[in-house]
C-alpha cells in the first residue's frame, strides 16, 4: 500500500479527468489523518480551488462552527471531498469525474481507517452510503458498512440556503458526538 505522502504526491499531479483542465489547485484534504472520524464533502468551490484547502469558503465557516458545537475542530477530524478538483461554476461533479477521483478517497480512507464517516450532503451520501439516498429523509440515520458507522448531514451550503434545516441538523450533530464518546469509553463486556 502507498504511504500517505506518496498518495498525496500522485493526487496533486493527477490529470485523470477533465476537471484538471480548469482547476487552480488539487484539494487533497485537511485535518488529522489519525482521526477516527472522516467528513466527506462534494468537491472544491472557488475559495477551496484558490487555497488548496477544503471547506474554507462560507460553507466551510459554517462547517467549522458545526464541528465546534460538538467540541471538534480540524485537528480532531479529517475532511476530504468526492472530487478533488473544482467543477466549473460549482456544478455537480459528473458521474465519470466521481469515478475517476474516488480511488483517491478510498485510498485515504484505507490509510485513515476511520470508525465514523460523515457525508456532507446528497452527492457524497449517494456515492458513499447508497445510490438511492434521500438527504431530506435519511440525514441523521446511521448505516453500518464493514464495521464503519456512516451518516449524512445536510451540506453546510444547503443550510446556508435554508437555515430552517439547521434545527434538524443539531440532533444529527449530537448523535455524532455520542458515537465518538462511545469510541472513547467502550461499553463494558
Ligand atoms: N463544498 C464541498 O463540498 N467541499 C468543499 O471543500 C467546499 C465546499
Ligand atoms: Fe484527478 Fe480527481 Fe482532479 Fe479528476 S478531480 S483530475 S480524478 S484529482
Amino acid at each position: 500500500m502507498q504511504t500517505w505522502d506518496e498518495l498525496k504526491e500522485v493526487c496533486l499531479a493527477c490529470r485523470k479527468c477533465r476537471l484538471a483542465e480548469t482547476r487552480t489547485n488539487v484539494v487533497f484534504g485537511d485535518g488529522n489523518p489519525a482521526s477516527p472520524i472522516l467528513f466527506i464533502g462534494e468537491g472544491p468551490g472557488e475559495q477551496e480551488d484558490l487555497s488548496g484547502i477544503p471547506f474554507v469558503g462560507r460553507a466551510g465557516k459554517l462547517l467549522d462552527s458545526m464541528l465546534g458545537t460538538i467540541g471538534l475542530d480540524r485537528g480532531k477530524v479529517y475532511i476530504a471531498n468526492i472530487v478533488k478538483c473544482r467543477p466549473p461554476q460549482n456544478r455537480d461533479p459528473l458521474p465519470d469525474e466521481q469515478e475517476a477521483c474516488i480511488p483517491y478517497l478510498r485510498a485515504q480512507t484505507a490509510l485513515i481507517r476511520p470508525k465514523i464517516i460523515v457525508c456532507l450532503g446528497r452527492i457524497a451520501a449517494m456515492k458513499i452510503i447508497s445510490p438511492d439516498f434521500h438527504i431530506s429523509q435519511d440525514h441523521g440515520k446511521w448505516f453500518d458498512r464493514k464495521g464503519v458507522r456512516m451518516m449524512a448531514l445536510y451540506h453546510p451550503a444547503a443550510l446556508l440556503r435554508d437555515p430552517r434545516r439547521k434545527t434538524e441538523t443539531l440532533p444529527d450533530l449530537l448523535a455524532i458526538e455520542e458515537e465518538l464518546q462511545k469510541l472513547e469509553t467502550p461499553a463494558e463486556a
